[in-house]
């Protein structure tokens, strides 16, 4: 496809998805409400994922998401209004472990099959969690990082207290570098000094990590739990002139990540796949509907992109798999 005519059929698609919000559609296709965190364009990705799989299966997809990731109101808001509306299914990124439960078993109970991805709830009715496995993630970051700098200081810069994602991403890391009371501790010169919680916001990311370093002087590495917390954490470094004294290893791929990346700033990324997570949320949605077995935990995965693998065409792909789409009208 060449890009002109990639272009137009990326704003059909666009003006196909954007009519897809909130009330019912009157056709015969299955309404699914695909309920992510925030406006921020990280989930821009993962609603292109949802967006094609309707595309592709006939289903009609209603997007919505909460200003920012500390609107847990309005996200509960959202569900119940999708319940109200008639939803087939419901696809949530839950803002919180418990907040949702309540909301989300009315649905259940309602026979309105409910996924999440991304995170998850500790709801047991909802049917499959779409996600990268968090735990592991963070122990694989763990690992990179103590690579990377052998021993010394660790800060982390956490995007929630109370979002599964934080609380895996923080735990995998912390017990991987320092152990807890089953695991030893296999890098007994490592440690995890503080951890600042940012509220997923780059101004706060980059504040906090000025902070960490200014409060431990001796700080050698800053771990970044997503990616406004990685942006943010990329400009202090940036700001102070820092990248030769202070290792960085974020989360959540972005862009210009590769500029951080060649000149030092950012040392490596975690990196999720959120297309794999809406195209597969809406995926498995349309086989609840259709009354089929699910499995009930899906594994999107997590790969650790560096200067040295950036231009691989696998990891060129999984950083930019909707390449020449236009960015949502939010
Ligand atoms: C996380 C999401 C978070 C997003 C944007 C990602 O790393 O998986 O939970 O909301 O970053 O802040």
């Amino acid at each position: 496809m060449n890009r002109k005519f990639a272009a137009v059929m990326a704003g059909l698609m666009l003006t196909a998805a954007l009519t897809g919000c909130s009330a019912k559609q009157d056709t015969d296709q299955p309404d699914i409400y695909v309920i992510c965190k925030s406006k921020d364009s990280y989930w821009d990705t993962t609603r292109w994922g949802a967006v094609d799989a309707g595309e592709e299966m006939g289903l009609t997809i209603h997007y919505e998401a909460p200003d920012t990731e500390a609107d847990i109101d309005v996200q509960i808001q959202m569900v119940q209004d999708a319940i109200a509306a008639g939803a087939d299914a419901i696809v949530l990124a839950p803002l919180d472990t418990e907040a949702l439960n309540g909301v989300l078993k009315d649905a259940d109970m309602q026979g309105i099959p409910v996924l999440t991805i991304d995170s998850d709830v500790s709801y047991t009715g909802r049917a499959v969690c779409v996600s990268t496995q968090n735990l592991s993630a963070g122990a694989i970051a763990a690992r990179e990082a103590a690579a990377l700098v052998g021993e010394g200081e660790i800060g982390v810069i956490c995007h929630k207290a109370d979002a599964q994602t934080a609380k895996e991403r923080m735990g995998g890391f912390v017990t991987e570098l320092d152990g807890n009371a089953i695991e030893e501790d296999v890098y007994p010169d490592i440690e995890v000094v503080e951890v600042k919680y940012c509220e997923g916001d780059i101004e706060r990311s980059k504040e906090g990590t000025k902070q960490l370093i200014e409060e431990h002087p001796d700080l050698k590495l800053v771990y970044a739990t997503n990616q406004p917390g990685t942006v943010g954490a990329c400009k202090a470094i940036e700001e102070l002139g820092l990248a030769d004294q202070i290792t960085l290893v974020g989360f959540d791929y972005f862009d210009g990540a590769d500029v951080y990346l060649g000149n030092g700033t950012l040392d490596g990324v975690m990196t999720q796949n959120p297309y794999n997570m809406g195209y597969l949320g809406v995926r498995y949605a349309k086989k609840l509907i259709e009354g089929k077995l699910v499995p009930s935990i899906v594994d999107t995965g997590a790969t650790y992109v560096e200067a040295a693998n950036l231009n691989d065409p696998d990891i060129q792909w999984l950083i930019d798999p909707i390449v020449d789409r236009p960015a949502f009208d939010q």
